[in-house]
């Protein structure tokens, strides 16, 4: 099975995929996370996108859709896959299409996570992660059971994300209304999309996404 998992900036996504991947064996592809290891390795790539995410603009769709090509050609990818953060514009989407079917798969469902902006900017402005494992945390939210210690591997070392600062947010979710909201229709269209309350606490957002692939929403 081959999924979207599209919303704004702090929208779940990344919460999401993760779980899907754990609890259902499929990959997640993170465009965000992949342009982030590209910029830590001062890969041309990474140069390239280094100075247009910290401004929060969407880099170009010949790079993201190139490393999502290569991406697919690894083997495990066949059992399914969940796309974070991409496509992100319509020449994106309509890329996706083809990487998919030369490689004879499909796209299975497009899940939007219907979330308020506002609420939003918080949930980003807290986020942090561990600077070992990558497990993700936030301030109020999903705090460590022990202060300052990963539960999954025990660092003590944390960071956070250069674009995740009040202003930056703003222009990622300007991009998102201007650019990836309207590929929306494009997979309404195919009778592809599924809305869930990206609002409601983790692990509801977690069954509703489960109900939607097992096909058992009411
Ligand atoms: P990317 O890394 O994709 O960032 P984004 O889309 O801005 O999304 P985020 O990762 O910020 O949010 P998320 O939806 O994953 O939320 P998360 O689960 O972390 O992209 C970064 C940049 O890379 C872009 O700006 C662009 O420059 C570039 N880029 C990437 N892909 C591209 C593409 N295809 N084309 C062009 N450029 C591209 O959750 C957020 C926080 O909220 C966490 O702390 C989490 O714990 C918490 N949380 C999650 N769910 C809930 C909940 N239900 N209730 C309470 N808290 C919650
Ligand atoms: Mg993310």
């Amino acid at each position: 099975m081959n999924i979207i998992l599209l919303g704004p900036p702090g929208a779940g996504k990344g919460t999401q995929a993760s779980r899907l991947e754990a609890a259902r064996g499929m990959v997640q592809l993170s465009t965000g996370d992949m342009l982030r290891a590209a910029v830590k390795a001062g890969t041309p790539v990474g140069l390239q996108a280094k100075a247009v995410m910290e401004a929060g603009a969407l880099v170009s769709d010949e790079i993201v859709s190139g490393i999502i090509g290569e991406r697919l050609d690894m083997a495990d990818t066949a059992n399914g896959v969940i796309f974070d953060g991409y496509p992100r514009t319509a020449a994106q989407a309509d890329e996706l299409d083809k990487l998919l079917a030369a490689r004879g798969r499909r796209l299975d469902h497009v899940i939007e996570l219907l979330v308020d902006e506002d609420a939003l900017v918080e949930r980003i402005v807290g986020r942090y992660t561990c600077a070992k494992c990558g497990e993700g945390y936030h301030d109020r939210f999903k705090q460590p059971a022990v202060a300052g210690v990963c539960d999954v591997c025990g660092s003590t070392e944390f960071k956070r994300r250069p674009d995740d600062n009040a202003e930056t947010v703003r222009t990622r979710m300007a991009e998102y209304r201007a650019k990836t909201a309207p590929i929306l229709p494009i997979y309404e269209a195919r009778g592809l999309v599924a809305r869930v309350d990206g609002m409601a606490d983790i692990d509801q957002v977690t069954s509703e996404i489960a109900a939607v692939l097992d096909g058992t929403t009411a």
